[in-house]
């Protein structure tokens, strides 16, 4: 034990005094080192010892290594710092701090969510591998229903066999935030008005418009009375909120499986829009910006809601083609590349 009191001195002294990283690794090795570092031996050394001075010395030098390598990286972090110190240069350029910031598709969906969550809309969300179900049967759209053309799918596979549920159910990548309308009603009982955002895939060719996933907030609201006129309502108050200026709005009738009448809406982006580059090309046009309707009477049958006593709207839209308008952003492949000059712009 008076040994390894000394060792231990010896030890801590020499680490101290090591002067730059090659020595605190040098005294490492001399006392620590693998092979025939002096602590090392002494506790190899242990297995010659009797029962009882292994239960004394044993817990003692391995208490002693781990003060050690401490000690190294103690001193090792000093010696580092220290060659810093001396070596400064005040006429050197600094090193630039970088720091990070938000994605521009985060803040534009932040910002979605803020102008819904100040009219009393709750932001819900679903996972992005669903199931047939979700994504389709239970928004009406059966299998061998031509409607599933509108979504062309990534079906889930491994080993070239279709990966399935317990139940036996097929799996895919969401193509849109529709399947999370089914889970938010099959646990929640109207009236309810929620959105929820989130990523979606489509099994397409990229171009400037299309990419294979992209994001969609979804919308729904459920009551007694609630009607398209309200979606009319809320629906402006947003655009007009998102875009910072008031828009002019088109409702065309359109067709969606899980909305009954369906629409999509239309904004005319007018010349006075700020955040546009003056000359954007899609100045004056009429530009499509979501689908949407009535949710249908057998979509609500399906989650156990009487449609005869509640009724609702329900919309989606896409998030890349909101931010390349507001901000005449011509690609959206852009979001995706990386590029610290695109991204550093928002
Ligand atoms: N889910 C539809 C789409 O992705 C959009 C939509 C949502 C339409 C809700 C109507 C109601 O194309």
């Amino acid at each position: 034990m008076g040994s390894l009191e000394a060792l231990r001195k010896e030890a801590i002294q020499s680490i101290r005094k090591a002067e730059d990283a090659a020595a605190v690794e040098a005294t490492r090795v001399l006392y620590l080192g693998r092979k025939d570092g002096r602590l090392t031996a002494v506790l190899r050394g242990l297995k010659s010892l009797s029962l009882e001075e292994k239960r004394k010395v044993g817990p003692e030098a391995n208490k002693l290594r781990q003060e050690l390598e401490e000690e190294v990286e103690k001193r090792q972090r000093e010696v580092a710092d220290d060659g810093g110190e001396k070596d400064f240069d005040p006429t050197m350029p600094g090193v630039r701090v970088r720091y990070g910031s938000a994605h521009p598709l985060t803040i534009i969906q932040e910002r979605i969510a803020e102008i819904f969550t100040a009219m009393n809309f709750s932001v819900v969300e679903g996972p992005e591998v669903e199931t047939e179900h979700y994504n389709f049967d239970a928004l009406n759209i059966p299998v061998n229903h031509p409607a599933r053309e509108m979504w062309d799918t990534f079906w889930l596979r491994s080993n070239q066999k279709e990966t399935l549920t317990q139940k036996g159910e097929r799996l895919l990548m969401r193509t849109h935030t529709s399947p999370v309308q089914i889970r938010f009603m099959e646990k929640n009982k109207p009236p309810f008005q929620v959105i929820a955002p989130g990523r979606v895939f489509r099994y397409e060719a990229t171009d400037a418009s299309h990419e294979i996933n992209f994001h969609q907030v979804e919308g729904l609201a459920v009551g007694r009375e609630v009607s398209l006129a309200n979606f009319k309502y809320v629906i402006e108050e947003f655009l007009n909120a998102f875009f910072g200026t008031k828009l002019q709005f088109r409702f065309r009738p359109s067709y969606f499986p899980f909305t009954e009448p369906s629409v999509e809406v239309d904004i005319k982006i007018k010349n006075s829009i700020r955040q546009l580059a003056d000359k954007n090309q899609n100045e004056g046009k009429w530009l499509e910006v979501m689908g949407a309707g009535m949710v249908h009477p057998e979509v609500l049958k399906g989650v156990g809601i009487d449609p005869k006593e509640w009724q609702g709207f329900a919309f989606g839209m896409g998030v890349e083609r909101l931010a390349m308008l507001k901000h005449g952003i011509p690609d959206i492949r852009m979001f995706y590349e990386g590029d610290l000059r695109f991204v550093r712009q928002f």
